[in-house]
């Protein structure tokens, strides 16, 4: 069969970038879909002085983890008050560009309820009408801007839902650095290791092919070369690049293999201990790729080109790495006992994500 990469998501990327919103719309009026704190941030007049009488509208209460509860009030006003503006503007984190994917995909009667229950089918359906989406990160790190995904949390439930539809590609994602100067460290040192995670996972996947994985590559090579300089000094626009640019990678290596057994494990840390994304997948990394190594020597030659030295060294290495950036990487300090972490890890890769992993079928 032959290898397939497919990405349609146009990029335009550099310090500065924000200001071709407008020729990236083309005169279509827009909704900003942003985080809480751009307004004092100043990043909501910035973007009313960018776009003018083009925005129509501004949805600013974003929660981190968007979650079924805040999101259905929204979603009902949302589309009872902008039926008819063709496009959304998602300037934020994850949490900010997954809460417009969600709000872009419009329901027959305008209720949420309506779209989970269609997500709950688990069947791909086309939406009866649909926004363009804009995706403007302000973190360096899902590559949401360039995947089709969104994750949509149910706490209350204790479960998550993964939307996915052919209409929730971004039509364009703009990657402008100069945003995340503001980034506070912990989340600078979260979404990197989101990243991280993405690129990983791109490489001990099953869907792996060539090009995901000179993107996968590229980008753990720079959030490993680059993130302990840039949290030593987080207001260095280079160095804010380099993250933008290898969670960018990262997001077009995982926009075609999908994630993996690190970030299958991460839902249920994140839904039992409120263990923040980027963290919840990153800190299992070293016992991933000691189950990885080995499996195919295929992959084993990708992994290597991310590690130096001798590949059997390299958990090591990134336990280290981890440690040095104050991350633990056992269950037990996040309060997981060892039978349950066990049995977490076994549910895990048997779970939608876990069955992406190249040692899936092997023996925990
Ligand atoms: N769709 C995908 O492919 C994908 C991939 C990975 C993660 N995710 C989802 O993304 C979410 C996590 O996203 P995230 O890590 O980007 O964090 P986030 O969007 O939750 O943001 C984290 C915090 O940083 C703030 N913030 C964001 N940008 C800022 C800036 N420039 N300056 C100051 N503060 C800022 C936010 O308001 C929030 O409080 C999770 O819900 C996760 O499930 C989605
Ligand atoms: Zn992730």
């Amino acid at each position: 069969m032959s290898q397939r990469y497919h990405n349609p998501v146009a990029i335009r990327l550099g310090a500065g970038v924000i200001a071709e919103l407008p020729a990236v719309l083309a005169g279509r009026r827009c909704i900003l879909v942003t985080f809480p704190e751009a307004e004092s941030l100043g990043l909501v007049a910035r973007l009313r002085g960018i776009l003018g009488a083009q925005l129509a509208g501004v949805e600013d209460q974003i929660e981190p983890n968007p979650d079924v509860a805040s999101l259905a009030p929204m979603y009902a006003r949302f589309w009872h008050d902008h039926a008819d503006c063709p496009a959304v503007v998602a300037v934020g984190g994850g949490s900010a560009i997954d809460t417009a994917k969600a709000l872009m995909v419009g329901t027959d009667n305008g209720r949420f309820d309506e779209l989970i229950a269609q997500l709950t089918t688990g069947a791909v359906f086309t939406p009866p009408r649909v926004k363009s989406l804009v995706a403007v990160p302000t973190t360096a790190g899902t590559g949401s801007e360039v995947t089709p995904w969104a994750t949509i949390w149910d706490r209350a439930a204790g479960k998550k839902h993964s939307l996915h539809l052919r209409e929730t590609w971004p039509e364009t994602a703009l990657v402008d650095p100069q945003l995340m100067l503001t980034l506070p460290r912990a989340v600078t040192l979260q979404s990197a290791l989101d990243a991280l995670s993405h690129a990983l996972e791109a490489i001990w996947n099953v869907n792996a092919n060539p090009v995901s994985d000179v993107f996968a590559v590229a980008a753990a090579r720079e959030v490993l070369a680059t993130l302990p300089e840039l949290l030593a000094a987080p207001g260095d626009l280079a160095l804010r690049t380099r993250m933008a640019t290898a969670a960018l990678h990262a997001g077009l290596a995982f926009s075609n293999t999908k994630t993996a057994l690190a970030h299958s494990i991460s839902y249920e840390m994140t839904l039992r201990f409120g263990l923040p994304h980027g963290i919840a997948c990153s800190f299992t990394l070293p016992m991933v790729l000691q189950r990885a190594i080995g499996v195919d020597p295929g992959r084993d030659a990708v992994l290597a080109r991310v590690f130096d030295g001798p590949l059997a060294d390299a958990p090591a290495q990134l336990s280290a790495f981890l440690a040095r950036l104050g991350v633990a990487t056992d269950f037990a300090a996040y309060g997981v006992a060892a039978a349950d972490s066990q049995r977490m890890v076994t549910e895990a890769m048997g779970g939608v994500r876990g069955k992406n992993f190249i040692g899936a079928g092997r023996p925990a």
